[in-house]
């Protein structure tokens, strides 16, 4: 059985796992503030993730959102970048509406990504070079857009910061309408399904767009930060993915704007003579 393979199971069972155990009760706590939940389930699906590569795959490296990341060589052999439940407000307030996503590289090359509505069952899902799929049904290219006429998924807590709202309020001003999904992971997957035309995330970690970013280059989706530079999918980032078209129309409001580069790359450490 290939990775690929292996890893749809995988991704199947531990969606299957998070249903069963959601049946009984779990626990809830505040990681860094009170509204950045982690509950039990969280911690239990990575660990059942983490239990079932290695008991085939002792060799893989894995960086997953709740436990310390394995040493990671990025340039040889496998790597695993999981995130058990994306969506975690989603899951304790909605129960639904969450995701189990999954990014694969092999020997510092992106490999495979796999995305599952945990409530649907629903499997967006890649091997590189073979397209990305929908359950068993193949995916045609996005189309390309312009801002009047898309959706653009963007989390309305970044339009309310005085530092780099202006771009960001003149882009929801734009566009079709905005949409907030409240999970990176399924943003992507209806990004990659064509239901909304962009996704925007000022500041994601590796775990919660690896998967998304993978699946989205098989369909015509560009992942860049939102200056259009490529991210550095090892550290957190700002995350703008799209079709080739709005990709520029996004970027071009956003670079008008020195305030807004300025804090961008404060935020994230960036510094000109580190691009
Ligand atoms: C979060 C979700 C959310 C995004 C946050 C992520 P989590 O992941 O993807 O949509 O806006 O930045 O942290 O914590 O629920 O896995
Ligand atoms: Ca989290
Ligand atoms: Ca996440
Ligand atoms: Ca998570």
């Amino acid at each position: 059985m290939s990775v690929y393979l292996f890893a749809k199971e995988l991704i199947r069972n531990s969606g299957a796992f998070i249903r069963n155990r959601m049946e009984e009760s779990f626990q809830v706590e505040s990681k860094s503030n009170p509204n950045d939940l982690v509950t039990t389930v969280d911690l239990e699906t990575e660990q059942y993730i983490r239990a079932k590569i290695k008991e085939i795959y002792p060799e893989h490296n894995i960086v997953g959102e709740e436990y310390e990341a394995d040493i990671v060589d990025s340039k040889s052999g496998y790597l695993w970048i999981i995130d058990p439940i994306d969506g975690t407000l989603n899951f304790v307030h909605q129960r639904e509406n969450f995701a189990i996503s999954i990014g694969i590289y092999k020997d510092g090359e992106p490999y495979a990504g796999l995305i599952l509505d945990v409530m649907k069952d629903k499997l967006v899902s890649a091997e590189v070079g073979k397209g990305a799929f929908v359950n068993d049904e193949k995916l045609e290219t996005v189309k390309t857009s312009h801002l009047s006429d898309s959706l653009v998924g963007i989390s309305h807590k970044w339009l309310i910061r005085e530092d780099i709202k202006a771009p960001l309020i003149e882009i929801v001003k734009e566009c079709r309408s905005p949409r907030s999904l409240g999970s990176a992971a399924l943003e992507y997957a209806q990004l990659i399904e064509g239901r909304i035309e962009a996704a925007m995330f000022f500041r994601l970690s590796p775990w919660d767009f690896s998967g998304g970013k993978i699946i989205g280059n098989e369909v015509g989706i560009i992942t860049t930060d939102f200056l259009g530079r490529q991210n550095n999918w090892l550290e957190q980032t700002s995350v703008l993915a799209t079709n080739a078209v709005l990709q520029k129309e996004i970027t071009d409001i956003i670079k008008k704007d020195d305030g807004f580069i300025l804090a961008h790359d404060t935020f994230h450490n960036i510094h000109k003579s580190d691009l």
